[in-house]
């Protein structure tokens, strides 16, 4: 797969159900049905899907939820298929995060993630994160430290 072919766009209710489904498959601790309904709601938030393939064929492979916060942001959310993974997704949703955060006004990125997730903070590495701080036990199921990494964005 190359990421040619991958589009992102806003997510809808429609695509809750491919997002639970890798949200359960992602995460101890999922946001369920409720959070994202009421994130898709909210204007602040940008819920966004990446999908491969062509009408009935295409296929959510992964989303990212961003917050602005004047002019921070956070990613609250990503992940990505677990068959579709390591083949480029999750940074090309990152990357997208990255770059419609900063059009909206951001200057710097922040994310939390659990000190054992091997993957996603070496994807956070590539895309040069730093990491700013600790927030300890903020993780349940298992309880767990989390890091918070920041990335400045380039001036609008
Ligand atoms: C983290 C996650 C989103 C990465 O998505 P992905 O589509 O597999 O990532 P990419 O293919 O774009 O990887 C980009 C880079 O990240 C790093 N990376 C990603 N997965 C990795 C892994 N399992 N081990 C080591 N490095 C990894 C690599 O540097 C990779 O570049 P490379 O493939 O050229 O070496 C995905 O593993 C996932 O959904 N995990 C579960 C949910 C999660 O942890 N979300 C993050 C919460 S903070």
């Amino acid at each position: 797969m190359t990421t040619d072919s991958i589009v992102v766009r806003p997510a809808s209710r429609e695509d809750l159900a491919a997002i639970l489904t890798i949200e359960n498959e992602s995460f101890a601790d999922p946001w369920d049905a409720s959070s994202f309904v009421a994130t898709l709601e909210l204007s602040h938030m940008r819920v966004r899907v990446a999908e491969q393939g062509e009408g009935g064929e295409r296929e959510l492979l992964g989303y990212v939820v961003a917050m602005l916060l004047g002019d921070e942001a956070e990613i609250a959310d990503l992940a990505v298929s677990s068959t579709a993974r390591r083949r480029g997704v999750g940074g090309f949703l990152l990357d997208h995060a990255m770059e419609e955060t900063r059009r909206a006004g951001a200057s710097v990125l922040f994310l939390e993630v659990r000190e054992s997730n091997v993957a996603a903070r070496a994807l956070y590495e590539s895309r040069a994160f730093s990491t700013v701080g600790r927030r300890r036990g903020y993780y349940r199921q298992p309880v767990e430290d989390a890091l918070i990494l920041k990335r400045d964005l380039a001036p609008t």
